[in-house]
């Protein structure tokens, strides 16, 4: 059975009471049940969120000696500061697609560059927590080869 990971970075604990007219109404726990149930069949889902970075990266590290065949990353905030986290995913290698609710082109300047883009199989932003789902859809094309 394929086993994902879905890492949420920092403030997205607060989805659904922080900037709705950006992120949406939907609350985090609401965003796992829905993964849950919208899962390819026989995928395991595990959930992370963390607000601290170095808890990322250990959270990270743990895939070395616990792997999982895929990893689907918000990155949220480090997605623009984190050369840690960049670091961390590629000492990992594993398949990996980032997810941003919000299209962050669209947004300020300093929004635009990601440090894990290149190193991702796919980048999905600005479809909402939409973007959950299709990066798990992804996940499961590339798993099944
Ligand atoms: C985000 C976009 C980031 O720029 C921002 O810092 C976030 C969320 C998104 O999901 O749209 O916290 O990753």
């Amino acid at each position: 059975m394929p086993k994902v990971l879905i890492l949420n970075g920092p403030n997205l604990n607060l989805l659904g009471r922080r900037e709705s007219d950006i992120y949406g109404s939907t609350n985090l726990n609401d965003l796992e049940t829905i993964l849950g149930s919208n899962s390819p069949q026989g995928m395991q889902l595990i959930f992370f969120q963390t607000n601290h970075e170095g808890e990322m990266i250990e959270r990270i590290h743990q895939l070395m000696d616990t792997p999982v065949d895929g990893v689907i990353i918000n990155p949220a905030a480090w997605t623009h500061t984190s050369l840690a986290i960049r670091d961390a995913l590629i000492a990992v290698s594993i398949p990996l697609v980032e997810v941003h609710i919000s299209n962050i082109h669209a947004r300020e300047a300093f929004r635009h560059h990601s440090y894990v883009s290149d190193i991702a199989l796919a980048v999905i932003a600005g479809c909402g927590i939409q973007g959950y789902v299709f990066a798990l859809e992804t996940l499961n094309q590339q798993l099944k080869g």
